[in-house]
């Protein structure tokens, strides 16, 4: 029995090595990272919930924003939710190059992730909202996503179901008239606030070295000497600056300019928020347009254009490695589908009209 097991460990012992060299590790000699090397000083772990002293979270607020976030008559053909676009139960997307809207029409962005998105420093790809809360208001109104037509019409459908009165109250209970859009707002960014999904990769920055396999410790080195993590840092590996997509080399498409298109200015033009990393593998196709299918043909682009560097396939086998243990948990009871209020005599009827 002690053989057999001697044998066990020097097999896996062969094994290992064996990975770390077709990694690219072994031929430099380049000693796995650990928890407290101050090369991972640029990355920390998630936070327990991404925090807004502008709008705190309460248990009523997230009960209320839960429902909101799943419920078809937000929009005007009362078939579209902020779960259509971002699956709670698909790490927050729909895996579309760009998302379908009201009466099928597709807008010209890929949907990015609510998962992890509240602790950006702004949102969307081009940081035109503030916050989560700013960011709520938007595909309500948006004539290609859920196209209410007014705040009124919503406050009306609202209003037209007691339960939903009675929700806005135990969340708003200091507002004389709490069924506002800006409550609409505020109920949801809390609920999306929790929306966190802590993986393998703050296991390791937590301290715990085993929790990362050498493979992905082999491309968490060369994510780091790529540099990479000068622009996807932080918490959330991204979601902390804005970045001109073409740095080194001009990106071929420019059909969206990015930032440029909300503030005009001439040095705006390309210049898009660097998304984060967490959960990447499950959140294809990428970039702003959707324009890229797979994650290796995404990291390669990256480095050529964002670093100037031709990356091996090796190499780039050994990131997409790496990115794969920032997939997380998703939080099922959180995330799990609430009962919603039922519908009334008053409830205005689903329009499918432009
Ligand atoms: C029809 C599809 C669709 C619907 C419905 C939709 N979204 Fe989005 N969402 C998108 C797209 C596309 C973007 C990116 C648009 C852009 O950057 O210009 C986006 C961006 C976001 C972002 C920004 C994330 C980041 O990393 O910047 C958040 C948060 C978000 N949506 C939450 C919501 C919420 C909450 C709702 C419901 C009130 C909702 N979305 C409804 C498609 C949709
Ligand atoms: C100079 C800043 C910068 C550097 C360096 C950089 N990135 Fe990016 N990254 C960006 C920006 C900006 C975007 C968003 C591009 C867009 O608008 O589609 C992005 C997008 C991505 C995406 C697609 C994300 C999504 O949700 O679609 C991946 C994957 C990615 N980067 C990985 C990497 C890797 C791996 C490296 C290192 C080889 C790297 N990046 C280096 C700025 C950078």
């Amino acid at each position: 029995m002690k053989r057999v097991c001697e044998f066990l460990l020097l097999s896996s012992a062969v094994l290992v090595c064996g990975s770390l060299m077709t990694v690219g590790c072994a031929p430099d000699k380049t000693p796995p990272l650990a928890p407290d090397s101050p090369q991972l000083k640029a990355f920390a772990p998630l936070p327990g919930a991404m925090e807004s002293p502008k709008n705190p979270i309460t248990e009523e607020k997230v009960a209320l924003g839960r429902m909101l976030y799943y419920d078809t008559r937000l929009s005007k053909g009362q078939d579209i939710s902020c779960n259509t676009c971002h699956r709670l139960d698909n790490y927050g997307v729909d895996n579309e190059p760009t998302s379908i809207g009201h009466r099928g029409q597709r807008g010209d962005r890929n949907s990015p992730t609510v998962y992890n998105a509240a602790g950006h420093f702004a949102q969307f790809w081009d940081g035109r909202a503030a916050d989560v809360e700013e960011q709520a208001k938007g595909p309500i109104m948006n004539p290609v996503e859920m196209a209410m037509p007014s705040e009124e019409q919503l406050v009306r459908v609202l209003k037209s179901m007691p339960d939903y009165v009675a929700a806005f109250k135990a969340a708003f209970p200091d507002d004389k008239d709490p069924v506002t859009y800006d409550n609409v707002a505020r109920a949801i960014g809390a609920f999306e606030r929790k929306l966190l999904t802590p993986s393998r990769w703050d296991k390791f920055l937590g301290g715990d070295a085993s929790a990362l396999t050498p493979a992905e410790l082999g491309g968490l080195n060369e994510f780091i000497s790529a540099n990479c993590q000068s622009c996807h840092m932080g918490p959330y590996l991204g979601g902390s600056l804005f970045q001109k997509l073409g740095v080194v080399k001009p990106w071929p498409d420019t059909s969206d300019l990015g930032r440029y298109n909300v503030s005009g200015n001439e040095a705006d033009k390309m210049m898009f928020k660097v998304p984060s990393l967490r959960n990447i593998a499950k959140t294809g196709p990428y970039f702003h347009d959707g324009s890229v299918k797979t994650l290796p043909e995404a990291v390669s682009a990256m480095a050529e254009y964002e670093v100037g560097k031709q990356l091996t396939p090796d190499q780039v086998q050994a990131i997409v490695a790496f990115l794969d243990a920032l997939t997380g948990e998703i939080p099922a009871d959180y995330v799990k589908p609430p009962e919603l209020p039922t519908s009334t005599r008053r409830t205005p009827k689903p329009d499918l009209s432009d």
